[in-house]
């Protein structure tokens, strides 16, 4: 049988080859398989738990649109569209956000990394974004999730938060209790400036990260720079465990040309880093670049990326506004 795969991607700028290699890359595989109905989200809900200026939040959903559409996802197969459209989520949330425990969100990691020290400052919605994740996901019963490493935790609440509304209101199996989709290898894709930092939108210096936007020369550059260490390249997987920068470029290289990690260590033992560094940069260059390309040839057509948000919305609310309207029945409105 099919999955109902859902999965979500904040409109906060930046898309970058994380993104594309933890997530998207996956998205396209699952929507390319005819058995699999998949909704991508905009999640322009998360995107303001951290300020945002109203102006570049606009553009940034429709270039999430369009990094969606650039990498591969078919808007006519698929559901593209934007959370904050569809009212069910911000209700879902609220509704569970009553399910969820204080204890459950305090364990979240990623809250205490994106709150750093002041976390007195940081927003209730930053706080809370798990539970207005897990509603997005609940609401269209998604039995798969695909997500990067990093969201992992956030899945496992969500199935807490499912298990207790259904035991809490003796039903069974009402909400799916759904499964993630985390790839085995390359599935946290680190800064190319610190080998123990995960690649981010919001690291200030744009050589750690690949953009998905980024030109041809952009990336030779920013891989000619990337951090090695002074040693040749490793003869052994072994050594990558203490070698995290060569265990980062070859999981990329990796990823990049399907093969195992393994079989990358062996084809580059012993070698110069600036020869593998030649390959990897033509690697990337062959993959980001039609995207990059596309990207921004769909960028001049708004009309066209809103058409595809308009349609999406119009699809996930037959579903979401169904199955809220049982959750508000259930819990007794
Ligand atoms: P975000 O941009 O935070 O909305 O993330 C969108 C998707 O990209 C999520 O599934 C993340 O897990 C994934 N992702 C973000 N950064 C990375 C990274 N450095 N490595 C792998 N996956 C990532
Ligand atoms: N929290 C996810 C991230 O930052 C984005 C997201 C929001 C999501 N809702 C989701 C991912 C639902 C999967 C399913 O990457």
């Amino acid at each position: 049988m099919g999955k109902k795969i859902f999965s979500g991607v904040q409109p906060t700028g930046n898309l970058h080859l994380g993104n594309y290699l933890g997530a998207i890359k996956n998205f396209v595989n699952l929507d390319n398989d005819n058995d699999n109905e998949c909704i991508f989200c905009v999640v322009d809900l998360h995107a303001i738990t951290v300020k945002q200026d109203p102006k570049e939040l606009r553009n940034n959903i429709r270039e999430t649109v369009a990094t969606f559409l650039a990498s591969g996802i078919n808007p006519i197969k698929s559901i593209i569209f934007n959370q904050s459209a569809v009212a069910a989520h911000a209700e879902g949330a609220w509704i569970l956000s009553c399910v969820a425990r204080m204890g459950w969100l305090n364990r979240m990691t990623q809250f205490k990394e994106k709150a750093g020290k002041d976390k007195e400052k940081a927003s209730i919605g930053l706080y809370s974004y798990p539970v207005l994740m897990a509603a997005d996901i609940l609401l269209y019963d998604a039995t798969h999730v695909p997500v990067g490493d990093d969201q992992k935790q956030h899945l496992e609440l969500c199935r807490d938060i499912a298990q207790k509304f259904n035991n809490d209101f003796k039903l069974e199996n009402f909400l799916k209790v759904p499964e993630p989709l985390i790839q085995k290898e390359f599935s946290r894709i680190m800064s190319l400036k610190d080998g123990t930092k995960k690649m981010s939108k919001s690291e200030l210096s744009d050589l750690s990260r690949i953009n998905l936007t980024d030109s041809k020369d952009q990336i030779i550059n920013k891989i000619k720079k990337a951090k090695t260490d002074p040693l040749p390249m490793p003869q052994d997987i072994k050594e990558l465990d203490e070698r995290l920068e060569a265990k980062n470029l070859l999981g990329i290289y990796s990823s990049l040309t399907n093969s195992t990690l393994q079989n990358s260590v062996k084809s580059f033992a012993g070698k110069n880093f600036s020869e593998f560094k030649v390959r990897l940069g033509d690697e990337l260059v062959n993959k980001i670049e039609p995207i990059s390309n596309e990207i921004k040839k769909l960028l001049g057509d708004k009309n066209f990326l809103d058409k595809i948000l308009l349609d999406g919305v119009e699809k996930a609310n037959n579903i979401a506004s169904k199955k809220i309207k049982r959750i508000k029945e259930i819990v007794g409105f």
